[in-house]
């Protein structure tokens, strides 16, 4: 059965290939490269031994999207990855992030509406809920208004694909609302890859362990929590790619109880900033050199999931600790940077 991933090459796209690959899937990746390396091909057939099907194609371009469903009418689903991600850069270039993350999950859409029956998975964030009222975060919790663009291509996105889902029987769609995905494959050939000084915590841990920066800034250690840094639940980046694929064998088998879903993906337990930092230097046996400064905007104090949806209807659990996570983020970035 042939699966379209759409920024197949990116950090949790291409994890998911592999799983998908190694579950006997046939993948067709689309991506643009614009924050990833045709290089991680190279990586996803070291570890399945199959090189999956590449399109270099802008799905901003509209007539290569209709072309490429044109030419490929075996597509029985589509995880959709595709999307800039940075949160900063959106509050800049809103428009840049409507246009990347909206228009081209409509052409997607639009595609998938043809067919008499398609699966669709759609990469979500926790971020939708912005600070919730309680922990751990359940589906339910409201979703509150977007922080930023990057976030409100969240919110959109899922009412979009709900709208479209509603009146379209054919079309059946998961969205998955990632916490903090971190790590790397444990066999080191394909891992985060992220342009430019990194946003994200993990990968400034381990650039920093590795002397690429000088220091980690903990932004802010005057929260409400126990040590005073932020909460979050740290997800391993291999579990989350299962997620994808056992959300997808639901649609494809028929299993879905609506024809749209939504499931949280993280592992239940919140680790504060320091907590990373330690994970890190526990795994290393390296010093962090760190320094608080002051909070971040934005940032919400605290965010760990409710995953008893995920566990008990989609039969999926996260299996990996922080800290088995963080090792495999370290002994990628070594590997990276021998
Ligand atoms: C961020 C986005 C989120 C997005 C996700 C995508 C914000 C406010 N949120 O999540 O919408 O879905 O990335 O990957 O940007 N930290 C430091 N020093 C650093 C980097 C981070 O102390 O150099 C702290 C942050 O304050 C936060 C935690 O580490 O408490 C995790 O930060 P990060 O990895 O950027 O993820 P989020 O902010 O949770």
């Amino acid at each position: 059965m042939k699966i379209l991933v759409t920024g197949g090459l990116g950090f949790i796209g291409s994890h998911t290939v592999v799983e998908l690959q190694e579950k006997g899937f046939e993948v067709v990746i689309i991506d643009d490269c614009s924050n990833s390396d045709e290089q991680v091909l190279n990586g996803i057939t070291a570890i399945t031994g199959k090189r999956p099907e590449f399109e270099k194609i802008d799905l901003k371009e509209k007539d290569k999207v209709e072309d490429f469903f044109k030419r490929h009418q075996d597509v029985a689903g589509v995880i959709h990855f595709a999307a800039s991600k940075a949160v900063g850069e959106s509050v800049e270039k809103p428009l840049l992030y409507y246009e990347n993350n909206i228009g081209t999950l409509v052409y997607i859409l639009k595609e998938l509406c043809k067919k008499n029956k398609a699966s669709f998975i759609f990469s979500s964030s926790c971020t939708v809920y912005g600070q919730a009222d309680k922990m751990p975060i359940t589906e339910d919790a409201p979703v509150k208004v977007a922080e930023s663009p990057y976030g409100n291509t969240k919110q959109m996105g899922e009412e979009i694909i709900a709208d479209t889902c509603k009146v379209t029987p054919g079309l059946n769609a998961i969205a998955l609302r990632y916490f903090n995905p971190m790590g790397a494959h444990p066999s080191a050939e394909i891992g985060e890859l992220p342009k430019g000084v990194p946003q994200n915590l993990v990968p400034f841990i381990t650039q920093t362990g590795i002397g690429l920066r000088d220091q980690l800034a903990v932004f802010g250690d005057d929260y409400p929590t126990e040590d005073g840094t932020c909460i979050r639940d740290y997800i391993y980046v291999v579990d989350l790619a299962k997620a994808h694929v056992v959300a997808l064998e639901r649609l494809l088998d028929g299993k879905n109880a609506d024809n749209y879903e939504v499931f949280n993906v993280g592992t239940g337990t919140g680790s504060s900033v320091l907590e990373a930092i330690q994970s890190f230097e526990r795994v290393s046996g390296k010093k962090l050199n760190y320094k608080v400064v002051d909070r971040r905007p934005g940032d919400i104090t605290t965010a760990y999931a409710d995953t008893t949806k995920a566990n008990e209807i989609l039969g999926w659990k996260s299996e990996y600790t922080l800290d088995e996570a963080m090792k495999s983020a370290w002994v990628w970035e070594q590997k990276i940077r021998d």
